[in-house]
């Protein structure tokens, strides 16, 4: 088999109710992840883009997070609404969406 086009990674992570940095189960990281599976089977991207759950990507504060490879997007407060556009436009064509885009702390300009 050849290697993915592509490959999302959503973190579906679990921490105990009230953990100071939350986790993106609750933010419904699992929804997103499997939502994303579905589309992207219906876009006919089997075998070209893999869709997989991920522990934490320690991006919490601002799930629910995933990050698109070989492009290196990290998204942010994702929700089964995003999950369409996300296969349009990231999946499909390799393209970033910028509202969803996050970036980390190592990466702020000063
Ligand atoms: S719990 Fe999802 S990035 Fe840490």
């Amino acid at each position: 088999m050849p290697p993915f086009e592509r490959h999302i990674f959503v973190c579906i992570n679990r921490r105990v109710d009230g953990h100071p940095r939350g986790c993106c189960a609750s933010k419904g990281g699992a929804d997103v992840a499997q939502a994303l599976k579905i589309a992207a089977y219906n876009a006919g991207l089997k075998g070209r883009v893999r869709v997989n759950k991920a522990m934490c990507l320690d991006a919490c504060e601002l799930g629910a997070s995933a990050v698109v490879y070989p492009e290196g997007y990290w998204y942010g407060g994702l929700t089964i609404d995003d999950v369409d556009e996300i296969v349009e436009t990231t999946l499909v064509r390799g393209e970033p969406i910028e509202r969803l885009l996050v970036k980390h702390d190592d990466e702020a300009t000063t």
